[in-house]
């Protein structure tokens, strides 16, 4: 048997039948890899709704009965790589990005991630985060937290609408969600967009109010639309939004978007990264995915606005430009909690409660 024999523990499911589970295998690191491909230990991985939704939605009788591995966002450290892959990945290298998969037998919950650099392209050497002394977490732990909800913001940004400028305004729905944290950054200091108005809990306002939104709207206070209404009157000289962004499945603002979003002819879109309705994690079903109003809001065409079901666009440059942002000091990835890999279940439990405040991390070391 090879020296470099190793136990590689994963976080699993079969099917929404199964929990999720750690699964160990052995594996020979002097064979397992390609030559186009690199080996990475992984130190820490971040959850992301979408884990909680792919399980929940898992017949293995259409999927497959084989293992499939939690999680898409990771750092680590390069410990082996293939003889055609590109010079700028070494052995010892501390890497971080998003391994794109959908029901993979690779996922990012996993001590060793296999992966080829040159398809997988989210990936980038990991840069230091600016910490204070009383700083609880390590780079790991940072790098680990921002590619996928920042990549999703970004492309947001990025691919719709093309002139943004001081005057631009925006109406973020979940002003708290980890994507829309990385959006307010992006907004404000990459875009420099120049209003930017966020709806969230009461209680989260504060929070929300020291991230950069000029102005904050309570959900769970009166009627959303009216106080979004009185806010644009008031505030905003009866201005419209050039974007409306929804991180959370709204469709409120539908009846009366004409009152909030500027003419189509504008180059105005409503975004949303979630569709018609809000997602209980708890409870996941494909109703909830093609309802009634998702696809009519997607198919219908006699409607007045741009309307956008944005995907994270792996293909765009988010991960060089989050790096920059972060040696910049103008983006901070937002820790919620982190835990040990063998507490994984009290992180999936976490993200479900949806009341996080920035990513859920798992440390595998
Ligand atoms: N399409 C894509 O490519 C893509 C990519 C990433 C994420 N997503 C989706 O985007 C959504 C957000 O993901 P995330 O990871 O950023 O979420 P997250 O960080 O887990 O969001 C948690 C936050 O949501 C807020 N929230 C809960 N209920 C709300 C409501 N009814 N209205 C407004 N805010 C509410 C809570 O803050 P409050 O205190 O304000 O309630 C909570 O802190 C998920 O549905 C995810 O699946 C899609």
């Amino acid at each position: 048997m090879s020296e470099e024999v190793v136990t590689n523990k994963s976080v699993t499911y079969i099917s929404n039948a199964t929990p999720a589970t750690i699964t160990s295998s052995e594996l020979d690191l002097a064979s397992c890899y390609k030559d186009n491909e690199v080996v990475i230990e992984v130190h820490a991985a971040a959850l992301n709704p979408i884990d909680l939704m792919t399980h929940q939605l898992c017949c293995s009788y259409v999927i497959g009965k084989y293992p499939k591995t939690y999680s898409r966002d990771y750092s680590g450290v390069i410990v082996k790589v293939g003889k055609n892959v590109d010079c700028r990945w070494k052995v010892g290298d501390k890497v971080n990005g998003m391994y794109e998969h959908i029901y993979g037998e690779r996922g990012s919950l996993t001590h060793y991630l296999i992966l080829d650099p040159a398809k997988n392209v989210p990936i980038t050497h990991m840069v230091e985060v600016s910490k204070d002394e009383n700083d609880p977490y390590d780079d790991f732990v940072y790098a680990a937290a921002w590619p996928l909800t920042f990549g999703t913001a970004f492309t947001v940004l990025h691919d719709y609408k093309k002139d943004w400028s001081p005057d631009s305004k925006v109406l973020v729905i979940g002003a708290s969600t980890s994507v829309s944290y990385a959006f307010i950054h992006i907004a404000k200091k990459y875009f420099n967009i120049g209003t930017v108005v966020g709806i969230c809990s009461k209680n989260s306002i504060e929070r929300n109010k020291k991230l950069g939104y000029d102005y904050l709207v309570p959900y769970d206070e009166g009627d959303t639309v009216d106080n979004v209404k009185k806010l644009k009157e008031n505030e905003l000289k009866n201005k419209k939004f050039d974007m409306i962004f929804d991180s959370v499945g709204n469709h409120d603002f539908f009846p009366v978007i004409h009152q909030f979003l500027k003419p189509k002819e504008e180059n105005s879109f409503y975004v949303t990264i979630v569709g018609y309705n809000k997602i209980n994690y708890k409870n996941v079903s494909w109703r909830q995915f093609l309802s009634l109003g998702n696809i009519l809001t997607a198919i219908n065409p006699f409607k007045k606005y741009n309307w956008r079901l944005c995907q994270l666009s792996s293909s765009n440059n988010y991960i060089k430009i989050g790096n920059q942002m972060i040696k910049d000091g103008t983006y901070k990835p937002p820790i919620d909690s982190v835990y040990e890999f063998e507490k994984f279940q009290d992180a999936i439990d976490r993200l479900m409660s949806n009341r996080a405040k920035g990513k859920v991390v798992v440390k595998m070391k």
